[in-house]
């Protein structure tokens, strides 16, 4: 396994270039108004911005890779993602969130991420998370290790739950008082250092690919989502799985990732396995 990324290649590259080229076009559109829509109610929105960075990566494949399938959040086909994923098309496929955080890029909160997950014959090759405020960009390829600005990353090594700090995200739809989340919240709160709701849940993966959040959970997650966070977690020697504490897939709609030491005691917590 390598230490430096070298041998990057070519559709990674592009992957990397094109989430650095509409991380570029999103920071120049936050200074002039933008349309700003309700998609199902008001805590989902859906921008000019987001609708700008999906069609620059898609034209970008389209003549790239004329022969590549995409799936984006805001241009998906009619139709039940997770049934696309349970049978992915043969050949290679790009799982994009245009802006992954979309709520925190409104309010100007300097947490969203342009993702781009790479699927090969239905497994994950690649993935590339960029925000555009901090410059930071995570990358991994199945194999070769997971990198933030080049440089190798690992999961934190914390063992003791006491000591972990934890991240979650929920649909607004899902919280109230006497919800599941609201009970998971409590209880992992109540044993861990603290929980953090950061608002985009790409870049929460790489918090935990990179050891700043020993953990994350979140149920009702898309492909877009969870498919470039979650191989750069892994490859940075993390763990991802379902509820049951099955190898994530990108059909799952709960994923519980971790350091390999606390992903026992997260379930647990959480679902009481
Ligand atoms: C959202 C963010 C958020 C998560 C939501 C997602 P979007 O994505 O990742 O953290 O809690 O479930 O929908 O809509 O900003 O791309
Ligand atoms: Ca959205
Ligand atoms: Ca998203
Ligand atoms: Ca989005």
């Amino acid at each position: 396994m390598n230490d430096n990324p070298t041998h990057i290649t070519s559709v990674l590259a592009s992957a990397i270039r094109y989430a650095e080229e509409a991380g570029q076009q999103i920071l120049n559109r936050m200074t002039t108004p933008y349309r700003i829509d309700d998609k199902v109610n008001r805590s989902d929105l859906v921008t000019e911005v987001d609708l700008m960075s999906d069609s620059l990566i898609r034209e970008r494949i389209g003549s790239d890779y004329p022969d590549h399938w995409v799936l984006s959040e805001e241009t998906k086909s009619p139709g039940d993602p997770f049934d696309m994923m349970k049978m992915p098309a043969p050949g290679y496929g790009w799982i994009i969130d245009p802006i992954d955080g979309t709520t925190n890029f409104v309010h100007g909160i300097p947490h969203f991420a342009v993702s781009i997950g790479i699927v090969q014959d239905g497994s994950l090759q690649h993935g590339v998370v960029y925000n555009p405020m901090t410059r930071e960009l995570y990358h991994a390829s199945r194999g070769e290790g997971a990198f933030l600005n080049g440089t190798r990353i690992r999961a934190s090594e914390e063992n003791d739950v006491g000591n972990a700090v934890l991240a979650t995200g929920f649909q607004a739809s899902d919280w109230n008082p006497d919800s599941v989340a609201a009970a998971q919240v409590a209880r992992i709160a109540g044993t861990t250092r603290s929980v953090r709701i950061l608002g985009a849940a790409s870049l929460d993966l790489c918090m935990v690919a990179c050891g700043r959040l020993s953990g994350f959970w979140h149920d009702g997650l898309y492909p877009w989502d969870a498919a470039a966070g979650l191989l750069i977690v892994m490859e940075a020697g993390g763990i991802v799985t379902n509820a049951a504490g099955e190898p994530f897939s990108l059909s799952d709609k709960t994923l519980v990732a971790s350091n390999p030491h606390l992903h026992r005691a997260l379930l647990s917590l959480l679902y009481a396995i």
